[in-house]
């Protein structure tokens, strides 16, 4: 039985096919990620990290290739089995929170949880334990815009791990974050992945922020290659 948690082969992906702008983002990605590795995706902006992200968080397609999570291949299937592997064992943070703005703090953790069936008490208990492990319990009850931008990524990583899942996504976490925010908020992220023992992607253009992961990877071309 494969220990990969995310195994990418051969994924291609281009923009504007056959048109005179066409962009070929990537250009054949091999990728596999193991239980409990946490890998950095470093390349600059325009990349493709983003593109790579969400094929592998089941958000996009490729246009050719495979994409393996938990060793379930995700080729031809449908919306519904891509919705439930992607709500179960895939959690997603992007660059800015993305939170919704009418739900406190601990709503937006419970609300991924109900929609995978997840009874109302247990959810709370939960968002409640994981917003105490990013030191924010006591913002448990705060919209996203009475929260710093450091807290509202506190909340979204929460909310990312609420459904316990196998595989992290993150798209440059604390990229819109001020330096020294930035810091703080991505140790308490690497806390909480190194603590539920998480495989994860985090891609990052912050060399210092990469060291600090198992494996570096950098997107160069439309090809990995390791550093
Ligand atoms: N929906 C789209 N339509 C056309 N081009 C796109 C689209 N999304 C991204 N691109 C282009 O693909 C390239 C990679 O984008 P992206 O994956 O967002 O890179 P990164 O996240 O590394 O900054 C860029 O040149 C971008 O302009
Ligand atoms: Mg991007």
């Amino acid at each position: 039985m494969s220990e990969n948690v995310l195994r990418l082969s051969g994924i291609t992906k281009a923009y504007n096919r056959g048109a005179p702008n066409e962009v070929n983002v990537l250009r054949g990605i091999d990728l596999d990620v193991g239980t409990g590795e946490v890998v950095a995706l470093v390349a600059p902006s325009g990349a493709g990290k983003s593109t790579l992200l969400h094929i592998a968080g089941l958000l996009d397609t490729p246009d050719a290739g495979k994409v393996e999570i938990t060793g379930q291949d995700m080729t031809g299937r449908g919306d519904r089995k891509r919705t439930r592997v992607r709500r179960s064992d895939v959690g997603f943070i992007y660059q800015f929170h993305h939170l919704l703005p009418e739900f406190s703090a601990l709503e937006n953790i419970v609300l991924p949880q109900l929609a995978n069936g997840v009874s109302k008490a247990a959810a709370e208990a939960r968002a409640q334990e994981l917003l105490d492990r990013v030191g924010i319990a006591d913002r448990a009850d705060h919209r996203p815009a009475a929260l710093s931008g450091g807290e509202q990524q506190r909340v979204a990583f929460c909310r990312a791990l609420a459904n316990g899942p196998k595989l992290l996504l993150a798209d440059e976490p604390t990229g819109n974050l001020d330096p020294g925010t930035s810091d703080q908020v991505f140790a308490a992220l690497m806390d909480l992945v190194r603590g539920t023992g998480l495989s994860a992607v985090i891609a990052t253009h912050n060399l210092d922020l990469a060291a600090r992961m198992d494996r570096q990877i950098r997107l160069d071309a439309g090809q990995l290659v390791a550093d």
